[in-house]
């Protein structure tokens, strides 16, 4: 039988980058419907009531039905030591990171933080992830395992790394491409898991390893490939150092196979014409990481710049070196980083970003991040007054950007109304 969830509903019919905010379909009191986990028709409600007089009726009232959040870029090994204080990015990895990402050693505790992980994304409306693992070929089973039991897409991959890393948490360059294509053909496709190939940055791979990962994503062009590019300065020098016949960083991972539709690339931040250069040629993306990027004092991604150069970009937490697990925040913060950067995002841009952006960067557009008929039904409806002070600003609201951008700046997981998964409500209700 079909559901019909009723309530203020927003897309997109384009980029709101290239179209401007107008390429937004908004409906004041609207409906989607719902049959077999995905969605049937987006309308108004009134149509699709007496199209549909059938349907289980779910009205949410006010509340603002989205695609749900996809967040490009994080670390589900990460949850349990978020916010942890006074690192920059090479200390904070050594003191906090590689520690934490040591105890998943245990299959037990991984499946423990993995399920841990998802129900947090949910309870922030975020349906959809890109993760990294540890390098434990079963910390990639426990993410897979964890989001197969709720039906979420995820994307995710073992971590690569076999050097400058504790020696409990180094592979080599053969055990790296022989457990990742197992774990490829266990889990790639199966459902709705799609893999990653995952070196986790050039200074944590020797050349060797970058090498075995560029020719498995070879053998395997359909899996996504993530990894760090240019996220502070120390790094980039150190990068420098360890690949001195590079071009620049981008080139550590270019002279192996490793940028092109499907690479994410997080930060992204410090680059040299060149790599702007051709990053954008190869189609490859960049994942804006805001919270992070002002957590770990990494510096400030220029948004607006990227797009208008005509980059891919996505929107992402990187938890734990993200502070939340709020794309609610993140758009915040991509809010401020923008404003320090001389843009404005408009609402429009930052809810692209958090929903189609991210979905097309990890090349899942036809799958989830939108509205569009036939695309799963992975959605999140927001109570646009989820507090007093929201809702005293919301109130005096004149159009939907208004009425949304409150909740952008100061919502969190009160916000978050009702979330479903492949059509079934997992959160409300
Ligand atoms: N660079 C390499 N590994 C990491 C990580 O775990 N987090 C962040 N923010 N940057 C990285
Ligand atoms: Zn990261």
């Amino acid at each position: 039988m079909a559901d019909l969830i009723l309530g203020q509903t927003l897309s997109f019919a384009g980029d709101p980058f290239e179209e401007g905010p107008g390429v937004a379909r908004h409906e004041r009191r609207g409906a989607v419907l719902i049959a077999e986990g995905r969605i049937a028709a987006v309308g108004s409600a009134d149509a699709l009531t007496a199209a549909h007089p059938d349907a289980a009726v779910t009205d949410l009232g006010a509340a603002l039905i989205l695609p749900g959040f996809v967040d490009a870029h994080m670390h589900y090994p990460q949850t349990a030591m978020i916010a942890s204080w006074g690192k920059r990015l090479i200390d904070w990895l050594n003191t906090y990171t590689f520690a934490e990402e040591m105890r998943l050693a245990d299959p037990a505790y991984a499946a423990e933080i993995a399920e841990r992980t998802l129900d947090l994304a949910l309870d922030h409306g975020t349906t959809t992830l890109g993760s990294f693992c540890t390098v434990h070929a079963h910390s990639a089973d426990a993410i897979f395992s964890a989001a197969e039991g709720r039906s979420m897409a995820v994307v995710a991959g073992k971590t690569c790394m076999d050097r400058n890393t504790p020696e409990g948490l180094r592979d080599t360059a053969q055990s790296a491409y022989d457990d990742s294509a197992a774990l490829i053909a266990r889990w790639h496709g199966r459902g709705r898991a799609r893999y990653a190939v995952t070196p986790r940055f050039a200074p944590t791979s020797t050349p060797e390893q970058l090498e075995a990962l560029g020719a498995l994503w070879a053998e395997n062009p359909t899996c996504a490939m993530q990894t760090h590019l240019s996220e502070q300065v120390d790094e980039v020098a150190w990068v420098r150092e360890l690949y001195p016949e590079a071009r620049d960083y981008l080139d550590t991972y270019e002279a192996r196979g490793l940028i092109g539709p499907g690479a994410l690339f997080g930060h992204a931040i410090h680059l040299e014409p060149r790599e702007r250069d051709r990053l954008r040629e190869s189609g490859s993306a960049l994942i804006h990481c805001p919270t992070s990027n002002t957590f770990i004092g990494s510096g400030l991604f220029d948004t607006a710049r990227a797009k208008t150069e005509g980059q891919r970009v996505g929107l992402a937490t990187d938890t734990g070196g993200g502070s939340s697990f709020s794309m609610l925040r993140t758009m915040a913060a991509a809010y401020e980083v923008g404003q320090l950067t001389g843009t404005a995002l408009h609402p429009a841009h930052l809810l692209w970003l958090a929903t189609e952006g991210s979905a097309r960067t990890l090349r899942m557009e036809n799958e989830v991040g939108t509205l569009a008929t036939g695309t799963a039904a992975d959605l999140v409806a927001l109570d646009l007054g989820s507090t007093p002070a929201i809702a005293q600003r919301a109130a005096r609201a004149e159009d939907i950007w208004e009425a949304v951008f409150p909740t952008i700046m100061m919502g969190d997981d009160r916000a978050v109304a009702g979330v479903w998964v492949a059509g079934r409500r997992l959160r409300g209700g």
